[in-house]
């Protein structure tokens, strides 16, 4: 169907005068008795095109201008005030009509009440902001990586090795599990990969086996997690970026993350002027100047022993208790980051006990060199460290942790030929969506959030 995106005819000087043909959706419209007035929509801007109407030449369907019609309209683009154009229309055609029971009316819908309709609230205009700022978001993390010589790599999703080793596997299989099975590897054997599989929590380690080879590599695909967290930051489906780096320490990761977080965002920045500004009006006071200021910082550097005396001296009472050894919750990460730092800070060197069996032990035989990188208002968005490149050390880390080493042959392996100090991190995508809209809940960032206890 011939027609052109209403950004190009907002935006571009040349439509003025011409006569040009848009499709969209009905967001407003009013009649009276000699003009009609239509805002249109087409999805590729946040801003609406005004459609106007002279009712005494131009006939149209009585249902045409209801909200949420689809519209294809020919009509000539004249200035309008502020600058801006609107369409003197000269047809209208009605493309698909809307009832009046359809269930985004004119009013300001609560997201609790968007969440129940994620077929159609993709068409209300914080989704319309949302959506946009994750697309340039992602080309913007392609960006970074494709124009720094990283190999972008796809790991797969089934996997019969759990990276996290937390328990938070999906399972996958063809048939139930039976009482007529005499242990769990009888039924397994039976499955349809003949083995337990499940759905990957991390691409983490098929990306260390490329990053081997290509020295620099990048995965970005969904991570799948059972956990039971039903909080606003964990979805069991999100999409995951994991830059996996050959012969980088954990602090040269740590300024790869930082660069990669400053270059993406003030790219979505110079692209996104508009759809930023309607967070910052909306959904966070001061979203702009946050990240204006967040470019410009130094990212603090903390370790995880200081991180505990600064949660002791503070007063504060927690509903979890501070100990060293003892994970950090959100309500600690959100005194680090929202209290006494007010801005991004790498908590590192946690004690080995808390993290997963292939991060990098230190020579204190107490902590790991990893790092989380949290953030105020969501806390944790990367998950960080260097990997274990000794065998002898990972086979120990991995017997401690009652693990198998028949699961992760291929992992071993790399440590016995041509084995290099690497390091790589994960970040979150829908958590730094969260970070650089202000929107609070992870399941307005992603078109259909899957969380305990709902898919639909
Ligand atoms: O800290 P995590 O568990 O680290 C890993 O998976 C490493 N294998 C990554 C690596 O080094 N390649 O997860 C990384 C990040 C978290 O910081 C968080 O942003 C995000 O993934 N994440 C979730 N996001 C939404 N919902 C969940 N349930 C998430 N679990 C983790």
């Amino acid at each position: 169907m011939e027609h052109i995106d209403i950004k190009h005819v907002l935006e571009k000087a040349e439509y003025l005068g011409q006569t040009v043909t848009v499709c969209g959706w009905v967001r407003t419209s009013r009649e009276s008795k000699t003009m009609a007035f239509a805002e249109l929509n087409d999805g590729t801007s946040l801003t609406h095109i005004q459609i106007v109407i002279d009712r005494a030449n131009l006939e149209y369907p009585a249902t045409a201008l209801r909200l949420g019609t689809a519209l294809r309209v020919v009509g000539q683009v004249v200035e309008a005030r502020q600058g801006s154009v609107e369409i003197n229309a000269t047809e209208i055609e009605v493309l698909g009509e809307c009832p009046a029971d359809y269930p985004l009316q004119k009013k300001r819908h609560t997201l609790e009440y968007l969440r129940t309709i994620p077929h159609l609230r993709v068409r209300a205009n914080t989704f319309n902001a949302v959506f946009r700022v994750r697309s340039v978001m992602a080309g913007a993390i392609h960006n970074y990586f494709q124009s720094r010589n990283y190999t972008y790599v796809n790991t797969p999703l089934i996997t019969g090795s759990d990276c996290e080793g937390a328990g938070e596997m999906f399972k996958v299989t063809t048939i139930g599990y039976s009482q007529d099975y005499k242990s769990e590897e009888e039924y397994y054997a039976d499955d349809f990969f003949g083995r337990k599989a499940g759905l990957s929590v991390s691409g983490q380690l098929e990306g260390e086996v490329a990053a081997m080879a290509f020295g620099k590599i990048y995965t970005f695909g969904p991570s799948f997690r059972a956990e039971n967290s039903n909080t606003p930051r964990h979805v069991a489906e999100f999409w995951h970026v994991e830059p996996e780096v050959a012969f980088a320490d954990l602090f040269d990761i740590i300024g790869i993350a930082e660069d990669m977080i400053k270059t993406i965002i003030k790219e979505v920045m110079e692209k996104c002027p508009a759809e930023l500004q309607f967070f910052d009006k909306h959904f966070e006071k001061g979203l702009l100047d946050k990240l204006n200021a967040l470019v410009e910082s130094n990212f603090e550097i903390l370790d995880y022993t200081k991180a505990i005396e600064l949660l002791k001296e503070s007063g504060k009472e927690f509903v979890y208790p501070v100990e060293w050894g003892s994970d950090l919750q959100t309500e600690h990460e959100r005194y680090i980051t929202e209290e006494v730092f007010k801005k991004p800070v790498f908590v590192i060197n946690y004690p080995k006990d808390i993290k997963s069996f292939y991060m990098k032990q230190n020579p204190d035989g107490k902590t790991v060199a990893a790092t989380d990188l949290l953030v105020p208002g969501v806390g944790e968005i990367i998950g960080c460290s260097e990997r274990e490149a000794d065998l002898d050390k990972l086979l120990d880390a991995m017997r401690v942790r009652g693990m198998n080493e028949e699961d992760y042959t291929d992992y071993i392996e790399l440590r016995k030929f041509g084995s290099v100090p690497h390091s790589g991190f994960g970040l979150g995508f829908e958590r730094i969506l969260m970070y650089v809209t202000g929107v609070s809940n992870i399941r307005d960032v992603i078109l259909y959030p899957r969380t305990v206890g709902y898919v639909r």
